[in-house]
């Protein structure tokens, strides 16, 4: 059955990234963090705003080198919330969409094709997804590192009674939580 996944590495502090979206806080960490093949292998399709979107197709030049998509998302669709008109690597297949998640989400669980949705962020539209009781597991890689200020991770109040701890793994410096979300 297709689970919506939100997997994300965050600060201590709980930000995607700090205010000028950078994530040096990020790759300043000298440790492997999970193994991304095998997390990208249970996924069907991927699910973005904007900002993350612009932030992905910056930090690796994807519109001069479009070649590098499959590298690091082989043929899977990826859906991008945005009300803006954005430009698409060559050959990568990406679905811009607006408005709900409930109006967006038949077409999503359809590309996921039978595995799991990869809310990859930002924060609140992972939070889009939980308002409407669509949101069923977090992954979250925690860094050594805090700011001050940021992108949130989940800008939401979910309590205990919904988040249920089913795993805890180290990555040299990286502590791993995995969270079931009681809808
Ligand atoms: N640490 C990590 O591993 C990690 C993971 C993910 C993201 N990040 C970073 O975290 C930051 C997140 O940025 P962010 O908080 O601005 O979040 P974001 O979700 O990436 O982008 C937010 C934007 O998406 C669009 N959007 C969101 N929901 C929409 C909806 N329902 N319909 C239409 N458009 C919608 C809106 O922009 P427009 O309508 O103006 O386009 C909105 O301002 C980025 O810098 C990203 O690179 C880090």
């Amino acid at each position: 059955m297709t689970s919506v996944v939100y997997s994300t590495a965050t600060t201590l502090t709980g930000q995607l990234a700090d205010e000028r979206h950078s994530l040096s806080w990020l790759f300043a960490v000298d440790s492997e963090g999970p193994d991304r093949a095998a997390f990208l292998s249970g996924i069907g399709v991927l699910v973005s705003g904007s900002s993350t979107y612009e932030w992905v197709l910056r930090e690796e030049d994807l519109l001069a080198h479009p070649e590098k998509w499959p590298e690091y998302y082989g043929d899977r669709p990826m859906v991008v919330f945005t009300t803006r008109d954005l430009p698409v690597p060559e050959g990568a297949d990406v679905r811009f969409v607006r408005g709900a998640v409930t109006d967006a989400l038949p077409a999503i669980r359809a590309a996921a094709g039978g595995r799991d949705v990869w809310v990859i962020g930002g924060g609140d539209l992972a939070g889009q997804f939980d308002d409407v009781g669509e949101l069923d597991r977090l992954e979250l890689t925690y860094a050594p590192a805090t700011l001050a200020g940021g992108m949130p991770l989940l800008p939401r109040q979910i309590g205990p009674d919904r988040l249920v701890l089913r795993d805890v793994r180290r990555y040299g410096q990286f502590a791993h939580l995995s969270y079931d979300l009681r809808r």
